[in-house]
């Protein structure tokens, strides 16, 4: 046989392959277990009591509004990894004050992928996008609702939604996203000024009195039951003793008024612009870019 044939013929043997792989993929879960057990298994970690608590918590609508350093980011990357390799077909959306930091996400779930004996990925890891082999996905949104308009998701994620910019518009552009799939809308945030959609979340039990509330102050995230360590922690409270309402937003992941302080954290929340992206070495060399 010549040899053209013959590497066309291996071509299509292995496209058949893949494809084979992939319907099997897809007709059962990539893993075995719940959640917990998904993180201790194939990601490596103990959640801790708190984080428990979260990751099984099955409501439609769940917030987690939890102090500085507590674990929020590391546990809804865990949680949307275990969605989508448990489940085929799922799609999930990551959303952040910027597209930067919703990348980060990425990145996490990407460093937890590289610690599994397995590769779930189909193609290469993408910045901004993960597509797994039984058809599932995870995707980072710059915030924008123009953006997250026309797109079905079964899960959005949403992480420190306190201090995203427009927030009302982005909440209203993303819940729709959620309904032909009766998916799941997760928000995790260290509380930011009183003038937002997640304080309305976590305060107003008649707009949002179907959503379960997860609050974890500095204390119940300390060590050995948390990864806060408690002599840095004494040390920062004695440098914010003059403006406590920082310590109280930070680490007790309550909504203070910073009554004292000559310009508004409200005020200066709006002046933020997520738009502008940091640039760091990582960008400029080799990893995969969209
Ligand atoms: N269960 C756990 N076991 C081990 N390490 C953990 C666990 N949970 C969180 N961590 C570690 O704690 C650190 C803080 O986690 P993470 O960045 O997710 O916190 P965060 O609440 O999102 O912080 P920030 O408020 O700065 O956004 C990270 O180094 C993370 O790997
Ligand atoms: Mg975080």
């Amino acid at each position: 046989m010549s040899r053209p044939i013959k590497g066309k013929i291996d071509r299509a043997y292995a496209k058949l392959q893949r494809e084979r792989e992939q319907r099997e993929a897809e007709r059962k879960p990539l893993i075995v277990g719940n959640v917990v057990e998904f993180c201790l298994v194939y990601l490596h970690f103990k959640p801790y009591a708190y984080q428990e608590k979260f990751l099984r918590d099955n409501n439609q609508f769940v917030l987690a509004r939890w102090s500085r350093q507590s674990g929020k980011s590391h546990t809804i990357a865990a949680l949307c990894l275990y969605l989508v390799l448990s489940q085929s077909h799922r799609r999930v959306v990551i959303l952040a004050p910027s597209l930067r930091q919703s990348r980060r996400m990425i990145a996490k779930i990407s460093f937890f992928l590289s610690g599994m004996e397995t590769n779930f990925l189909s193609g290469r890891p993408y910045k901004t996008r993960l597509e797994f082999i039984n058809g599932s996905s995870i995707e980072a949104l710059p915030n924008s609702p123009e953006t997250v308009r026309g797109i079905t998701a079964d899960l959005v994620l949403v992480d420190e939604l306190s201090f995203v910019l427009n927030d009302e518009d982005l909440y209203d552009a993303v819940v729709y996203m959620l309904g032909t799939t009766n998916g799941r809308f997760i928000a995790a945030s260290t509380p930011g000024s009183r003038d937002s959609l997640f304080y309305k979340m976590c305060t107003d039990d008649k707009k949002f009195g179907n959503f379960s509330r997860h609050h974890v102050n500095w204390k119940e995230a300390l060590e050995p039951n948390g990864p806060l360590k408690k002599q840095i922690l004494d040390a920062i409270r004695a440098q914010m003793v003059e403006d406590p309402w920082r310590w109280q937003r930070e680490m007790e992941a309550e909504f203070a008024v910073d009554e004292d302080a000559y310009f508004s954290y409200a005020l200066i929340e709006k002046c933020v612009d997520p738009r502008l992206e940091f640039w760091d070495d990582k960008d400029l060399i080799g990893v995969a870019s969209n």
